[in-house]
């Protein structure tokens, strides 16, 4: 507070009047106004003071406001970790979880794996057993069920066909005749012509080895073979005179090896036929006994040596091969 501040409180300050009739004291007016100077002086104080209060309410209540602000923020930002924390321990478990379903999952394959192999194996015996007696019953070789076995998966793989399937192709390709285990056996070794009643018991063998694969996904395309070997591109075959591509793609590869096979093959009623002349009989059949282009690919297979590598390595293999008929 300046000098003048003080003065002009002082003047302005209204103390009691004083009464005209009473002499005034000495020294009265000094009095006077450092009475008038004192009141101003404290008036200014406690408006100062007021002032400081005000503004001291204001900086209080605002610094109030700000930590009930940040007290609320706080306590959000609380909650925020907490529920973070939360979400984590959740997605830690449901990884967890996951990874045990995952290596539930992988044993389980694991399980299916060794099962389907197992069940492999056991469709392999199977096979074996049903074409040992279906080769003593039909008198056929065991080596034409291999040369027709290697003869279709070499078809097949030159066909660009998955490995999978030339490997199913040819395990199923042996089970061709198995019907033949019910065909009686005075027709079956006949060797004179057949009378038609004695054909139409043959044609049965397509059905009966259908039937006698059963119902397993393994055997799914031996029983399309085993029905189909005898059906001919231009529907002129047997048991169902299907045509084209109506025959699965499985029994008209069988059909071309298993004919070829059986001609160049000695029999108790012919010779072996040369691989030329069987060949000639294959490409003479195409479009009408055989798929066109399964007889290209096997004449290339012919043309390349296929074929006869095929017959010496099956020979070399199992040299005290029967003699038997077969292809009727
Ligand atoms: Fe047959
Ligand atoms: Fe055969």
């Amino acid at each position: 507070m300046s000098d003048d501040d003080i003065k002009n409180m002082v003047e302005t300050v209204d103390v009691s009047p004083r009464d005209p009739d009473v002499p005034e004291a000495p020294g009265a007016d000094v009095f006077r106004q450092l009475l008038h100077q004192a009141v101003r002086v404290a008036d200014m104080a406690n408006a100062q003071a007021m002032r400081m209060a005000l503004d001291f309410a204001k900086v209080y209540e605002r610094e109030q406001g700000v930590r009930t602000l940040f007290e609320a923020q706080l306590k959000q930002m609380t909650l925020m970790e907490k529920q973070a924390t939360r979400y984590a321990e959740d997605l830690a478990g449901m990884l967890r979880s996951e990874r045990e379903r995952r290596q539930e999952l992988e044993r389980a394959l694991e399980q299916e794996r060794i099962a389907s192999e197992e069940l492999r194996r056991t469709g392999l015996q199977g096979i074996s057993h049903l074409l040992l007696a279906a080769t003593i019953k039909d008198r056929t070789t065991g080596t034409h069920l291999q040369r027709v076995r290697r003869y279709v998966e070499a078809i097949a793989e030159r066909m660009g066909l998955p490995g999978g399937l030339v490997e199913e192709f040819g395990y199923s390709s042996v089970m061709h005749d198995v019907g033949k285990i019910h065909t009686p056996d005075h027709i079956l070794q006949s060797e004179h012509h057949l009378s038609d009643d004695e054909f139409s018991v043959i044609k049965q063998h397509c059905i009966d080895g259908e039937k006698m694969l059963g119902t397993a996904r393994f055997f799914e395309t031996a029983r399309a073979i085993a029905r189909e070997h005898h059906e001919r591109w231009d529907g002129k075959g047997y048991p169902d005179g299907k045509k084209g591509e109506e025959i699965s793609l499985a029994a008209r590869i069988v059909s071309i090896a298993d004919v070829f096979d059986a001609l160049t093959s000695k029999r108790p009623y012919k010779d072996a036929w040369s691989a030329e002349a069987g060949l000639k009989v294959i490409e003479a059949g195409a479009g009408e006994r055989f798929d066109p282009e399964i007889v290209a690919g096997f004449v290339a297979l012919a043309k390349e040596g296929m074929l006869e590598r095929i017959s010496s390595e099956v020979a070399a293999s199992q040299p005290d091969d029967q003699l038997g008929s077969s292809a009727k």
